[in-house]
């Protein structure tokens, strides 16, 4: 054999080991709290958290990350999920955590699940954006990614792009940048402020309620513990992450989230900030 035929297939065989590592529940996730409520089924290739009146439940990696793609395929509560809220995020630990959210209110059967998202900086967050999503979510899979380099965030649902937030520390936006970040998500009650401010409440005689989470990614810089340093990268593959921005077609894809899905955006709303909108809102056009 050829060395560079050798050199292929020790390639080949590394990516391999790579992506095969990338999706395995059992192997790069912690059941955090809920106990039996959280399951991993299949060998590690399927994730259910369960809600009933005792509790929800949650799971965390194990691995902490600085920058990266993180992919995840959620199916929602289904049915009458109203008062029920499932939390796909990254956050680092303490009181002046950065964090960066996905949270899905659930609704009454028949009614659209909103998509909330936010970033919180040094413990700070009041960044609000919330949307309809214009498919069922409880009925399939879909994936939910988030993209996060030292430029700036962005949340995408089936590789669409719905919000992108920009590093502006040039005009004294906090961004977050120096805190490594673990994946948690969670199923919890929330009746007491998700639906309608807490009028609608969990109907509990549907319980348990439950959501199942599949083909986890996370290309991103792994952390060596207790250092800074980035050991390696999940899928040595796919690093177009590092630098990832929105083009033009990008760009049209959160223009039409905006028009069309969009029902919240902190950025509009003067009467919450009647001193003035918070500096990025003047900025872009595309928060
Ligand atoms: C539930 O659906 C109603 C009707 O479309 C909507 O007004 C309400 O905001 C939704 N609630 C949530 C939590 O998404």
């Amino acid at each position: 054999m050829k060395d560079s035929t050798l050199l292929f297939l020790a390639f080949a065989g590394l990516w391999f080991l790579a992506v095969a590592s990338a999706g395995n529940f059992l192997q790069d996730f912690d059941i955090t709290w809920g106990g039996q409520r959280a399951m991993i089924l299949n060998g590690g290739r399927l994730l259910r958290l369960s809600l009933d009146k005792v509790s929800g439940s949650g799971f965390v990696s194990k691995n902490e990350f600085l920058f990266g793609r993180i992919d995840m395929q959620i199916k929602l509560v289904r049915g009458n999920s109203a008062g029920t809220v499932t939390a796909f995020y990254l956050s680092s630990q303490g009181p002046a955590h950065d964090e960066i959210d996905f949270e899905f209110l659930g609704n009454l059967s028949g009614n659209p699940y909103t998509l909330h998202t936010n970033v919180c900086t040094q413990g700070k967050g009041n960044r609000e954006q919330q949307i309809r999503l214009w498919f069922d979510p409880t009925m399939a899979f879909h994936t939910y990614s988030i993209v996060w380099n030292a430029q700036r965030i962005i949340f995408l649902v089936d590789n669409i792009p719905i919000r992108v937030f920009n590093n502006l520390e040039s005009i004294g936006v906090p961004f977050p940048k120096n805190q490594p970040m673990r994946i948690y998500s969670s199923l919890w009650n929330a009746d007491d402020w998700a639906t309608m401010g807490g009028l609608v409440k969990t109907d509990w005689t549907k319980a348990p309620f439950t959501a199942a989470f599949r083909n986890f990614k996370a290309n991103a810089c792994v952390l060596a513990p207790g250092t800074s340093a980035c050991i390696r990268t999940a899928s040595t593959q796919d690093s177009g992450w590092q630098d990832q921005a929105l083009d033009a077609s990008g760009r049209k894809w959160i223009q039409w989230v905006q028009k069309n899905h969009m029902v919240y955006n902190y950025c509009k709303d003067v009467k919450r900030f009647p001193k003035g909108l918070l500096p990025e809102c003047k900025r872009s056009r595309f928060l």
